[in-house]
């Protein structure tokens, strides 16, 4: 019997996969409101899918790139940053991934290794949380509400160790929909660096968030790529989740060991996405504002929905893709009460046990999949089903 890596063997099904698996033998007639995975329900901008079918048949475009994507592409993001955050992000401290997790892998290879640990705030991205346990890097969880909306400085800080390499952040956060305010991520900032520690936080919903201020100011500090990593994607903003692209934005030393393990993963990023991007960063302002708008209307009729006084379902957290449910089955694991929504009331959401420790009594619901007329429908089955 050929036995397998204990570490790999140990970690947790991928849970979209796992959510899927419940509706096998579905023979409701209604229609299935899918809030499980985070992709957006619309295709790409038109003018976009023109432009890949244009690169598409360019002869180069099979070809490899740099390891970490084109330099027109490299430059573009940065400009794009330096104009978001108003402040300088420079093309070299720009690395272009096939995807954000793999960022977020890369990142972690380079700063931890077994026996060292994260402190991360639960609820937590499952992808974040397994890829850790692969590696072996312990989580050390703090409470994500701890202070309010966002996790507390102090908390965090009272979770260092000797073993501890990195702070964790996302936000807009996956899976509670929180924004932290830029204060909030700011003390973080100073924090990792007072401990000699990385901070990184995974942007991937930036441009969901409401208003156009800068999500924080650290990119305004002197010296911020030597603590400072940022993940993002570029799947949800242009709708180009199975086209592979992100990005990991760091200091110069950390991109030079990140370049190792990104050659090794898959050599460079898809050529055909980053050119598409290169065009879609100039071109479809327009669109992605029409898309933040769509997305702020399916939050603001979702809190409404919420808001109906015969629903026993708890709106904890909400924002940019994401609603954090507390469900009203108390004592009942989380996976049963997400199989029983999608098996017998059509609603397909993540159980919270998921997410981390603690989350046995919520439910993450992926609003951004659904119309915003369906919310009142969704509300409607959650009502009919305590
Ligand atoms: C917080 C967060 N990071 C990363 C990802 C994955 O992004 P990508 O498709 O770019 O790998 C997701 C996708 O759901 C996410 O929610």
């Amino acid at each position: 019997m050929q036995e397998f890596a204990q570490r790999v063997a140990e970690t947790e099904f991928p849970p979209i996969a796992e959510a899927f698996g419940w509706l096998a033998g579905r023979k409701s007639d209604k229609e299935l409101l899918n809030m499980c995975q985070a992709v957006p329900s619309y295709p790409p901008a038109p003018a976009l899918q023109q432009e890949i079918a244009r690169l598409a048949l360019e002869p180069g475009t099979g070809g490899y790139t740099d390891i970490f994507g084109i330099p027109e592409l490299r430059e573009g993001f940065a400009r794009h940053l330096s104009a978001d955050y108003a402040a300088p992000v420079a093309a070299r401290q720009v690395a272009i991934t096939t995807g954000c997790n793999q960022a977020f892998a890369a990142a972690i290879m380079v700063l931890a290794q077994a026996g060292d640990n994260v402190v991360m705030p639960a609820p937590f991205y499952f992808n974040h949380q397994m890829w850790l346990r692969m590696m072996g890097v312990a989580i050390k969880p703090v409470n994500a509400f701890a202070a309010g909306g966002a996790p507390s400085v102090e908390e965090s800080e009272a979770a260092i160790d000797g073993r501890t390499k990195a702070i964790m952040l996302c936000s807009p956060n996956n899976p509670s929909g929180a924004i932290y305010p830029p204060q909030v991520l700011e003390e973080f900032y100073e924090l990792a660096k007072r401990r000699g520690i990385a901070l990184i936080i995974d942007e991937t919903y930036k441009d969901f968030r409401p208003g156009h201020a800068p999500a924080h100011g650290i990119l305004q500090r002197d010296g911020w790529d030597e603590t400072l990593i940022q993940l993002f994607s570029f799947s949800k903003i242009y709708a180009l989740a199975g086209y592979r692209l992100g990005a990991l934005v760091a200091g110069p030393k950390l991109l030079h060991e990140a370049a190792k393990v990104l050659d090794c993963m898959t050599i460079c990023p898809p050529q055909i996405t980053q050119r598409a991007v290169v065009f879609a960063l100039t071109q479809l302002d327009q669109w992605k504002e029409e898309k933040r708008q769509l997305m702020a209307g399916r939050l603001a009729a979702l809190r409404e929905a919420f808001s109906d006084p015969r629903l026993k379902f708890r709106l904890v957290s909400s924002g940019a893709y994401f609603a954090y449910v507390q469900h009203p089955f108390t004592g009942e694991a989380s996976k049963d009460v997400a199989k029983r929504l999608a098996q017998q009331h059509d609603v397909l959401c993540l159980p919270g046990s998921m997410f981390g420790p603690g989350q046995e009594n919520f439910l993450r619901f992926a609003f951004a999949n659904v119309d915003k007329e369906k919310m009142a429908l969704l509300v409607e089955r959650l009502v009919n089903s305590q």
